[in-house]
């Protein structure tokens, strides 16, 4: 086995063992198109854990679409159902999990992520997220003549927020592969110093 791979046999030994003995998830937070759903499905098949996503949820649950929801029951609706449906998901153990950008915003949910799961910030700057944003018009609180004018608005209100989760990953110039390993690196560190 070469250097490289059995430092990566290694560090799948010490996520899967991190989640075994404190029992709880793997949380991915970061603005609207960071890679959170992509990264989170990759991880999970990885770990041979199970992956959720909150927007899925929330979408199975009310039967409609997020952007539905916002433009029928309004934001404040929204965000109660994300908090309904994070803490059901957040009541199980061993899963990776996917939240929508905001999800983090409100400090009883942070406070709750920060208890029940490693959470990871993934990082991109305002250009990188309005580049893979270009061609969708799913996300409700993107509408503004200028996007790139929002989305840094958006950032700079929650940057404080999103750099509380316990691992920062920077995933400028990372594929989704690349994010994935150094996510497992980062958790099997942090779990090396608390065990
Ligand atoms: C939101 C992000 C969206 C979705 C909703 C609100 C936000 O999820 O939950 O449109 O407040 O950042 P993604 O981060 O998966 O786009």
């Amino acid at each position: 086995m070469s250097t490289k791979s059995l430092r990566g046999s290694k560090a799948r030994i010490g996520a899967e063992s991190l989640l075994q003995s404190s029992q709880k998830n793997i949380v991915l937070t970061g603005f609207m198109a960071v890679g959170k759903s992509a990264v989170g499905r990759k991880l999970a098949l990885k770990l041979k854990l199970p992956f959720v996503d909150l927007d899925q949820a929330i979408e199975a649950r009310e039967e409609f679409r997020v952007k539905e929801i916002f433009e029928c029951k309004g934001e404040a609706y929204f965000r109660k159902v994300e908090k309904e449906n994070l803490k059901e998901i957040l009541s199980r153990d061993g899963q990776v999990i996917a939240t929508g950008g905001g999800a983090v915003m409100d400090s009883e949910n942070l406070h709750l992520l920060k208890q029940r799961s490693v959470l990871i910030y993934l990082i991109a700057l305002p250009e990188t997220l309005l580049r893979r944003l270009r061609s969708e018009n799913q996300r409700p609180l993107l509408k503004a003549d200028d996007r790139l004018v929002r989305v840094e608005d958006l950032l700079a209100q929650r940057e404080k927020v999103y750099r509380q989760a316990h691992i920062s990953i920077d995933t400028e110039h990372l594929s989704v592969d690349e994010v994935v390993e150094r996510i497992i690196k980062a958790i099997s560190r942090r779990s090396a110093k608390v065990v």
